[in-house]
């Protein structure tokens, strides 16, 4: 569906706005489709037409639908394997020796979309739950999108969810069948807790996290809006902590305040220059956004 120039960048000014993701001229196909069902409940035909709506109205609701329709929620359970596998290996056996005196971990997925990946972590920490019997392990699964958040809190994925990424045995082991799909078993889903956050805000909570993960979701940020998000992440994650990105990124030409974690893939550390780095304050005084 082909969309005016003046559309197109009333609702790519509303995205940018709202999340600092850039809808490119690539993604302009796109819009037609991704707000197809905005259409039907505004009885629309078309984006001009839902753009002259939103000028009359101002409607709050309808801007957070036609961000949240925008969105590219694409996830699955365990997803990039060997980048996941790490995970279970070589990540959370070296959090364990670190983390050994107080028993805690605080684990964040930034983005989470419907929550496969903290999820996966959870299921993770299943498969090793002797290590971590005695522990205080909190997982914190956070996303812009509201719809993608319940999706992510109930549960209940399709037989298309559940096939990718789980083998039949994980699938058996931590699902169960119903009519309307399969339903991730509390003993996994109780262990992350999920809220709503914009990444380009402070951290969901003062305290550092061990392990953040923010895979697939700086890829549609500008330079300047990654390193926004880059600082962020520093500032909430603590100075022994690990930092996952998506299999696909990288730290070239960004944030000097990471560098690669030795033989991991997609994994960064605070480089060291920056281990004894000021409060959080200091670093989000540079280019701070109360978004
Ligand atoms: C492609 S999904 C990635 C999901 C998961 N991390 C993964 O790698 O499978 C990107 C997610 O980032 C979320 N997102 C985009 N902009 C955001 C922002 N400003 N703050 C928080 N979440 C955002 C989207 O809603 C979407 O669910």
């Amino acid at each position: 569906m082909e969309i005016n120039e003046t559309s197109f960048q009333i609702i790519a000014d509303l995205l940018i706005k709202r999340t600092g993701q850039q809808l490119t001229q690539s993604r302009r196909w796109r819009i037609g489709t991704a707000l197809s069902a905005v259409f039907k409940e505004y009885g629309v035909e078309n984006a001009e037409q839902l753009v002259c709506v939103l000028a009359d109205t101002k409607d709050p609701l309808l801007e957070r639908k036609i961000v949240e329709g925008l969105l590219n929620n694409e996830t699955y359970f365990f997803r990039d394997k060997p980048t996941f596998d790490q995970l279970p290996k070589d990540i959370l056996p070296l959090l364990a020796e670190r983390r050994k005196s107080s028993r805690r971990l605080r684990i964040w997925s930034a983005g989470c979309s419907t929550g496969q990946e903290p999820h996966s972590i959870a299921m993770d920490l299943d498969q090793q739950r002797a290590r971590w019997a005695d522990w205080s392990v909190e997982i914190l699964g956070t996303d812009i999108s509201q719809h993608a958040l319940t999706i992510a809190s109930r549960g209940l994925f399709s037989q298309f969810d559940v096939q990718r990424g789980l083998s039949i045995l994980q699938t058996l082991q931590h699902f169960s069948e119903g009519n309307e799909g399969w339903q991730l078993s509390d003993n996994i889903r109780k262990r992350s807790r999920f809220m709503q956050h914009n990444i380009l805000g402070r951290p969901p909570s003062p305290e550092k996290f061990d392990l953040i993960l923010c895979r697939n979701v700086l890829l549609y940020f500008d330079n300047q809006t990654r390193n926004h998000v880059l600082d962020r992440l520093f500032s909430a994650l603590a100075p022994d902590g690990f930092l996952m990105l998506g299999a696909g990124e990288n730290m070239a030409g960004l944030s000097g305040r990471f560098s690669s974690s030795n033989g991991l893939l997609s994994t960064f550390e605070i480089a060291s220059a920056c281990t004894s780095f000021k409060s959080a304050s200091t670093v989000l005084a540079h280019g701070d956004n109360p978004a």
